[in-house]
């Protein structure tokens, strides 16, 4: 199994038989110019929150792939509006198990709106086990304690995070975010990509490395194996 980093909470998760996108917004990127969005194959979509940093291809690359579209109710609906036909509607507590794996919908700390002001129901995360792995994808948060329950419950083996501060946590939250969950490798995501989330990495990975933690930052279009 591994993951690629397609810039700001897009990340691309290859199992022996799934390829599950995650939170697309490629072509606006300007960090992301060299990822080739049109080419990008994927049989499920997962989108956290509704915010246009999270979901701007998600029509395109669903129309495309003919993927299957996760989300909550309310994301679902929307999409279903504009055209998409195949999804799953989840919402926070919820568990299902499909067929690239136990999904369950998380709370996170944050809003959910679409650019045209629809109303985008609750921002979520994600507890995703697949292969013997279990997967946190934060979506966009902040530190909640509500993330105990994670670390108490459902520790991950490995989590994605968002760390770029200003409308998520930053650096220092995440590692308590790490402490909260009872995980000790972690992807940074949601940095950079505009100037109030602009970080300084080296900074990020000494405070993690002080915790005896890991922090890792994939370059965009970089794999990962989990
Ligand atoms: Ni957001
Ligand atoms: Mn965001």
């Amino acid at each position: 199994m591994k993951i690629t980093y397609f810039g700001q909470s897009c990340f691309l998760l290859e199992t022996a038989a799934h390829r599950v996108l995650i939170d697309p917004m490629i072509s606006i990127n300007p960090l992301a110019k060299h990822i080739k969005v049109d080419e990008i194959e994927c049989d499920t979509i997962l989108v956290t929150h509704a915010h246009f940093d999270h979901v701007v291809d998600v029509f395109s690359i669903a129309l495309r792939n003919d993927a299957l579209l996760v989300s909550n109710y309310e994301i679902v609906e929307y999409f279903k509006s504009k055209g998409i036909v195949k999804t799953h509607p989840m919402n926070i507590g919820g568990t299902w198990s499909f067929d690239f794996g136990k999904l369950r919908m998380v709370y996170a700390a944050h809003s959910s709106s679409f650019a045209d002001g629809s109303y985008g129901g609750t921002a979520s995360g994600y507890i995703l086990e697949v292969e013997g792995k279990r997967l946190y994808i934060a979506g966009d948060t902040g530190l909640t304690m509500e993330m105990k329950l994670i670390g108490d419950l459902y520790p991950p083996d490995i989590a994605i995070l968002p760390i770029g501060g200003n409308y998520t946590m930053n650096a220092e939250d995440a590692l308590h975010a790490s402490h909260f969950i009872d995980c000790s490798h972690i992807i940074a995501c949601h940095f950079d990509t505009v100037p109030e989330i602009e970080i300084d990495k080296e900074a990020a990975n000494n405070l993690f490395k002080q915790a005896s933690k890991e922090l890792k930052f994939l370059n965009i279009g970089e794999s990962y194996p989990i």
